[in-house]
């Protein structure tokens, strides 16, 4: 369902590994609605990818770029701006890791020099591309920033570890970069709250497979797949959204907002 709603925009779309995850389906979502836009990864995910099969699908380069480097950033939004042809109109930010998860290490026992790699790679980047973009005077007005994040940030969900403190700073700095974003340039930026969703980064989380489960009996419309959350992205870099600044936007089938389904209940009845 194509209506050119990011006609003639111009892009990047940060962390698509491979087609579960969720930053292919907004390059593809966003490829059919008109935009063009710059693919990138870190290096050494694009060994393991496969963005190039995405590029061609979308016509789009690909610029590596380790997004906790600021002078990757630096190089990544210069060439945007020169291969597409213009200040740039949405970025896409999605983006996660712990060392922690990975290593299965406790909440209680948190490694903190993995603790402090994590947070510099699912929050702070955001941060670093925002200060880049704006210091580079590289995004039009009315553009707009999204990056996706878990309500792990609001309740505890144990076994999301040190990734929920994460997520906490990556929607604060959404708020206040967005603040200072909106005032000088006119640029939006929003954080988008997505229900569980197979994918790498999230099949890393212990118990993912039942816990999908949960989230889809615990949210009225069920859980929000990737391509619809790619849907939800292309509405937010479009001009029907230009007024949403400085939100978490939860886009999750009505979870964040149910206290208990009767599905739930019933599970429980004798
Ligand atoms: N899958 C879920 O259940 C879920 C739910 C809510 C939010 N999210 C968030 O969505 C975003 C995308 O995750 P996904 O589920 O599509 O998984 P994914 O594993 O496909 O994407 C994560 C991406 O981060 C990239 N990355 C890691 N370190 C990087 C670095 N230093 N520089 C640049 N890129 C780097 C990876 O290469 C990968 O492409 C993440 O922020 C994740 O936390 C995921």
């Amino acid at each position: 369902m194509a209506n050119n709603l990011l006609k003639g925009k111009r892009g990047i779309i940060f962390g698509a590994l491979n087609d579960q995850s969720i930053a292919w389906k907004v390059a593809e979502r966003a490829h059919e609605e008109g935009a063009t836009f710059v693919l990138t990864n870190a290096p050494i995910a694009m060994r393991m990818g496969k963005i190039n099969k995405l590029a061609e699908a979308t016509g789009s380069k690909v610029i590596p770029a380790d997004a906790t480097i600021v002078e990757d950033l630096e190089n990544l939004v210069s060439q945007a701006v020169e291969i597409l042809g213009g200040k740039i109109d949405f970025i896409l930010h999605s983006i996660g890791m712990s060392v922690n998860v990975r290593k299965g290490k406790h909440y209680t026992d948190e490694n903190y020099a993995w603790t402090m790699k994590g947070l510099d790679v699912s929050a702070l980047s955001f941060h670093k591309v925002m200060q880049t973009t704006k210091k580079l005077d590289a995004m039009n007005e009315w553009g707009s920033i999204v990056a996706l994040t878990y309500i792990a940030a609001q309740r505890v969900f144990p076994d999301y570890n040190d990734m929920a403190d994460n997520k906490s700073y990556l929607e604060s700095i959404a708020r206040s970069f967005g603040y200072h974003y909106g005032i000088s340039d006119k640029v939006r930026v929003n954080t988008i709250s997505q229900s569980p969703t197979m994918t790498t980064a999230g099949s890393g989380i212990k118990g993912f497979n039942e816990f999908i489960n949960y989230s889809g009996k615990m949210s009225p419309l069920g859980n929000a797949s990737a391509v619809a959350c790619a849907d939800y992205c292309v509405a937010m870099f479009s001009d029907l959204t230009r007024y949403v600044t400085m939100q978490n936007l939860f886009h999750d089938g009505g979870f964040s907002n149910t206290g208990v389904t009767q599905e739930v209940i019933n599970k429980f009845s004798d």
